[in-house]
This record gives C-alpha cells, sequence and structure tokens, in this order.
C-alpha cells in the first residue's frame, strides 16, 4: 500500500520495490554468478528490497532449491560489496527456488509459470516480477514465445506487473536489432522491456548529468566556441578471457563502442533535459545519437588494431591469436579509435575522438574535454610551453573523479606558467562506496524506473553509427599493438595529423 503522507517525487526516502519476484535465465552464467546475484544480495543488506520477494533461477540443470542456493550462496560470497551478514542471506534464502529445463521445454516453462502464481499465497507476491534474460540472444525468440505462451508476460493475467530485462549485444547490426526489438516489444509492451547497458548504472556516469546540469560553471563554455575535442576512452588490461566463441564474432566496436561509448558520448553532448525522467532524457540522448556523423574517409579516420603477444603488469600475456578458441586467421578486432562528428550547432567542428582496446597498459574509462589555447598569451613564449589546454576530465573508473587542468604560476622569480591540476576523488569528497551499477540497475527494475536504461531508439541509433564502419572494415586487416601498449601507432598518427595527442589516461 502506497503511503498517502509522502511525496513520490521525495527522494530522501528509500525507494523499495512492491513486493516482487525476480526470475533469472541463464543463472549458471558468468554475469548472474558475478553481478546479478551478489547485487541480489548487496540490495537485501541494505535493506532497499521488499520483505516479500522471491528469486527464481532457470537453467539446464538436474537440481533442486538447495542447490542453487548452494551456487547462489558462493556467488554472493564471492562477488557482494558490502559485508557478510548470515542473517540477510538466510532471511533472502528462504524466497529461493529453482526451476529445471530446456528452454525448449513446455512442461518447464508451465512448472515456472506455477511457481510464481504460487508465490502469490506462499509469500504474498502479487504476481509482480521481472525476467531476467542473461542468455545468448539466440536464445530470446524461444524464451519469449514461452514466456507468451504461459501468459507469464501478460500484466492482466498475471494481476501485477512484468518486465523484461535485457542485457547487450542488442543485435548486431541495424537490422537485427530491429527484430530484436520487436520480438521483446511484442512479447512484453513497449514500456516493459528494460535494455540494460550497465555503463550508465555507474555512479560516475550518471554524475556527468549532475556536473552538467546541476552546475552553471561549464554550461557556457559546453559548445564549439570554446572547445577544442573531446576524448573517450575505455581501455582494459585484461584479454578475451574466455569469450572468444562471443567476442570474436562481434569485436570491440560491437561489444563496448555501439553500448557503453555511444551512451558516453550522448550524456556529455546532450542538451539539458526539460525534466530528470526517463522520456525526457532519452528525447534528448536521441537527438545527440542522430546526429553522429561517421567520416566519409574511413580508413584515415577510424583504426582497428588486434593485441600481439606482450607484457600487462609485468606478465607476459598471449596475443589475441593465441587466444582459446580463436581462429588462426581472425581478423576480428580488439582496439579501435574513430573520429566522430557530433552535427549540431553546439558540436560543430569539434571532433569526438572514441578508442577502447583490450590489453591496454591498464583499466581506465575516462572523458576528457579539451578547451581551446586562450586567443592571446600576453607572456614570454618560454614561460608558457609546459602550459597545455585547459582540460576537464571525468574519471568514469578506477579513481573515480573528475579532475580540471589549468595553467598556473611556477613559484619562484620568473613568470613560468604550466599545467596543474584540481582533483575530485570519490574516495575523498563521500564517505559511503559506490554502490555497483547492477544494484543500481536492479534496483530500478523493481521499483519500474526506465531512466537509466536506453530505448530501442538509441539502441537503433547507436548501430546507425556502427554499421557503416563495419561494412568499411569487412574484410579488412587490423593493424597489430603489442599487448600492454596503447593501441597501435596508426592510433597515435591519426591524431597527430590533425596536431593532437591522446591524453595519457
Ligand atoms: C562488457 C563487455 O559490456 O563490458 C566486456 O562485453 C567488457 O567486453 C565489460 O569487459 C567492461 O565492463 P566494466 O564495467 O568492467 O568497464
Amino acid at each position: 500500500m502506497t503511503n498517502p503522507l509522502r511525496d513520490p517525487q521525495d527522494r530522501r526516502l528509500p525507494r523499495i520495490p512492491e513486493p516482487c519476484a525476480l526470475v533469472i535465465f541463464g543463472v549458471t552464467g558468468d554475469l548472474a554468478r558475478k553481478k546479478l546475484i551478489p547485487a541480489v544480495y548487496d540490495l537485501a543488506n541494505r535493506g532497499l528490497l521488499p520483505p516479500s520477494f522471491a528469486v527464481l533461477g532457470f537453467a539446464r540443470r538436474d537440481w533442486g532449491d538447495g542447490d542453487f542456493e548452494d551456487l547462489a550462496r558462493k556467488a554472493a560470497q564471492s562477488g557482494a560489496r558490502t559485508a557478510w551478514r548470515e542473517e540477510v542471506w538466510s532471511r533472502l534464502a528462504g524466497n529461493i527456488k529453482f526451476v529445471p529445463g530446456s528452454f525448449e521445454d513446455d512442461a518447464a516453462f508451465d512448472h515456472l509459470a506455477q511457481t510464481l502464481s504460487d508465490l502469490h499465497d506462499e509469500s504474498g507476491i502479487p504476481g509482480n516480477a521481472a525476467f531476467y534474460l542473461s542468455i545468448p540472444p539466440s536464445a530470446f525468440p524461444v524464451v519469449l514465445k514461452q514466456l507468451e505462451r504461459t501468459g507469464m508476460s501478460d500484466n492482466a493475467k498475471s494481476g501485477g506487473w512484468r518486465r523484461v530485462v535485457v542485457e547487450k549485444p542488442f543485435g548486431y547490426n541495424l537490422t537485427t536489432a530491429r527484430q530484436l526489438n520487436d520480438l521483446v516489444d511484442d512479447a512484453f509492451t513497449a514500456q516493459d522491456v528494460f535494455r540494460i547497458d550497465h555503463y550508465l548504472g555507474k555512479e560516475t556516469v550518471q554524475n556527468i548529468l549532475a556536473l552538467r546540469f546541476a552546475n552553471n560553471l561549464f554550461e557556457p563554455v559546453w559548445n564549439s566556441n570554446y572547445v577544442d575535442s573531446v576524448q573517450i576512452t575505455m581501455a582494459e588490461d585484461v584479454g578475451i578471457g574466455t569469450r572468444a566463441g562471443f567476442y570474436d564474432t562481434v569485436g570491440t566496436a560491437r561489444d563496448v563502442v555501439q553500448n557503453h561509448l555511444m551512451q558516453l558520448l550522448a550524456l556529455v553532448a546532450m542538451e539539458e533535459p526539460t525534466a530528470f525522467d526517463a522520456t525526457a532524457i532519452r528525447t534528448e540522448k536521441l537527438k545527440v545519437l542522430n546526429a553522429i556523423t561517421v567520416p566519409t574517409d574511413v580508413f584515415t579516420n577510424t583504426v582497428r588494431g588486434q593485441y600481439l603477444t606482450g607484457w600487462v603488469a609485468g606478465e607476459r600475456v598471449p596475443g589475441y591469436l593465441e587466444e582459446k578458441d580463436v581462429p588462426e586467421e581472425s581478423k576480428t578486432e580488439t582496439y579501435v579509435a574513430m573520429r566522430l562528428g557530433v552535427q549540431n550547432r553546439r558540436w560543430a567542428g569539434v571532433p569526438f575522438y572514441v578508442r577502447a582496446g583490450k590489453r591496454m597498459p591498464r583499466r581506465v574509462t575516462e572523458l576528457a574535454i579539451s578547451f581551446k589555447k586562450a586567443p592571446h598569451l600576453p607572456f614570454h613564449q618560454t614561460d608558457v610551453e609546459m602550459l597545455g589546454h585547459n582540460q576537464l576530465v571525468i574519471r568514469v573508473q578506477p579513481d573515480e573523479g573528475v579532475m580540471l587542468k589549468f595553467g598556473s604560476k611556477v613559484p619562484g622569480t620568473t613568470m613560468e606558467v604550466r599545467d596543474i591540476a584540481m582533483d575530485f576523488q570519490y574516495g575523498e569528497a563521500f564517505t559511503d562506496a559506490s554502490p555497483e551499477a547492477y544494484e543500481r540497475l536492479i534496483l530500478d527494475v523493481l521499483v519500474g524506473d526506465k531512466t537509466l536504461f536506453p530505448d530501442s531508439a538509441e539502441v537503433e541509433a547507436s548501430w546507425n553509427v556502427i554499421d557503416p564502419l563495419e561494412e568499411a572494415w569487412a574484410g579488412s586487416t587490423p593493424e597489430p599493438y603489442r599487448a600492454g601498449e596503447w593501441g597501435p601507432r596508426a592510433a597515435d598518427e591519426m591524431l597527430a595529423r590533425e596536431g593532437r595527442a591522446w591524453r595519457r589516461a
């Protein structure tokens, strides 16, 4: 029951979902074990789940509830962010159920539907359920059909709300993304579909909106009059691990640029939303995504790379072609850099350099806004040799924070000016550690808040950026780079030709 004295807009009280169930398909997979189950525990531990809450696992295993609970406990214990409290787990564990079966198995889905409706009497959960599809996209059609056939996707029949959570990849290109969007929107209603881009669940990513729209300081200079260029970097020190089967068919552009980096670009370049809600924010993001231009000369303005064997953090690591299950002749990229534009009044002429790669020297995701140099410097030229562009750097991870770089006089008898940094670090400014992206996003699904979820139009607009590049790259061989280096030399040359350099992240 809602509290009549409580203003739904008041965010000071925690948002707690109504009694509900979370149904996870693919519960034995990596994502469920490493992220979803620990996030559910952390939410429970923070008191953010309703007293009547159930987790239903579905997978092809000959298991009972106890076996699943065992897996879930281990997953939660090793992945939880917050302290382990046995009493929190016992309460959660009392409502953990497992339904065995394959996706083609009608009887198993009937059993799942029955288990869900039994929750009404057993646990006082009135039909509310979110279905998390943590499964390969090829399995989506059959699972969605089963949810439709059994009536589980039907709000009216269930007597509560029914929502579906779809993990990336959202298709392989525009055509397949549209098919996928139609498929989910048909099985559920469009407003009940939650597409996860876990970057939007990160505190530092949400902070881009706070930084830009809660302050007056940055807006006047946030345009082509003052901004020289924008760099968005997502570097990972890890390789592809055991994901060759997936990764080799997609490559970096489809894996992380189409989604995470396009969303970062949209947040940094969008206009102010008319309200802080899902519709208004999505409207503005979509406008920017639609305004992105890809270079006409793709080979001059993009670079694809593939890592060779090398050293990362003092350890010798294999090259991409030596990774388990990667085809010998693979031309899949593990690094990509591109120069994009945003064709609107605010950004015309400002290059957006976007790069992402595996096996880089270290893990770092950041956005750097580089400002134009002062039009005139009334100093002796030798005094300002060490003065670069003013820069605002949003550090998404790790070392979360924001850094402002500007020139300052070096103490002494001359007027020497050089770059210094003003630094905001989450660890110093706030006492609480930030929640994991999945904690935030799962909670938002359960309370029905879509602000941090891209809609189908955004997904399709992002494919419109990637598709022409993929077409141009088809059949080309990526440039080699040694593991532990910042990508191929060609990526440095791409910026050098325009008198710029990648920021040393
Ligand atoms: C995923 C990609 O979406 O994001 C992975 O599929 C990548 O390849 C991961 O490693 C990175 O996420 P994070 O949160 O560690 O930056």
